[in-house]
């Protein structure tokens, strides 16, 4: 296993729409519908930038220590989901940094925050079922396995996901 690297979570800022074009490669968005136009890039980071200014949630990259280097994002979003009000969290990180335990760090300071705004008691992440990094993060950090479920994501593009719970409360 290669070094563990130090990270810090940033919030989201405009600066960033750079990081979100090299996030946008079909190897990052295999389970994800696959790459975007140049015009929803834009749209995805003006609504990064949006959920942070309302506070339906926050938005981060993910920059290595000490450097800064900024080599994934996070962050968290509100959704419903079974009639319930609850926060939705997912992740990225450039394939060159991936396996170093960044995802796995990145999630654990996010879900911090999330748990300090006292806001909602749920957090959800439906990684797909066919992918085992984003599994192996849920497992890791003790989300509760709560069930298969199908998504339309993007439009048209079914997935079957896993749905992973985490108590904010705990
Ligand atoms: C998912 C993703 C963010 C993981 O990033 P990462 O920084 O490589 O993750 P970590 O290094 O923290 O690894 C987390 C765990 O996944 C495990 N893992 C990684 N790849 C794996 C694989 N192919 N099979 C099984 N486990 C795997 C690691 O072993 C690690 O567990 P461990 O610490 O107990 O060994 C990254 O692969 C990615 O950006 N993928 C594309 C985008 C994506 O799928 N986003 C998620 C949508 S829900």
């Amino acid at each position: 296993m290669p070094n563990r690297m130090k990270i810090r979570i940033e919030p989201w800022t405009e600066a960033d729409l750079a990081l979100l074009y090299r996030l946008n490669a079909p190897e990052m968005l295999k389970y994800l519908g696959g790459p975007e136009s140049e015009e929803q890039v834009i749209a995805r980071h003006n609504r990064y930038l949006e959920i942070g200014r309302k506070g339906t949630g926050r938005m981060f990259s993910i920059v290595l220590h000490p450097d800064l280097e900024a080599v994934g994002n996070i962050g968290y979003w509100e959704r419903t989901w079974q009639e319930e009000r609850i926060y939705e969290i997912g992740w990225g990180v450039l394939p060159p940094f991936q396996g170093r335990g960044i995802a796995a760090s990145a999630t654990a300071a996010t879900l911090a925050r999330a748990s300090g705004e006292r806001k909602h008691r749920y957090i959800h992440a439906f990684p797909s079922i066919d992918n085992p990094a984003s599994n192996a993060i849920c497992r890791k950090l003790d989300f509760i396995f709560i069930g298969e479920c199908a998504f339309e994501y993007p439009p048209g593009n079914f997935i079957r996901c896993n749905d992973w719970r985490m108590d904010l409360t705990k």
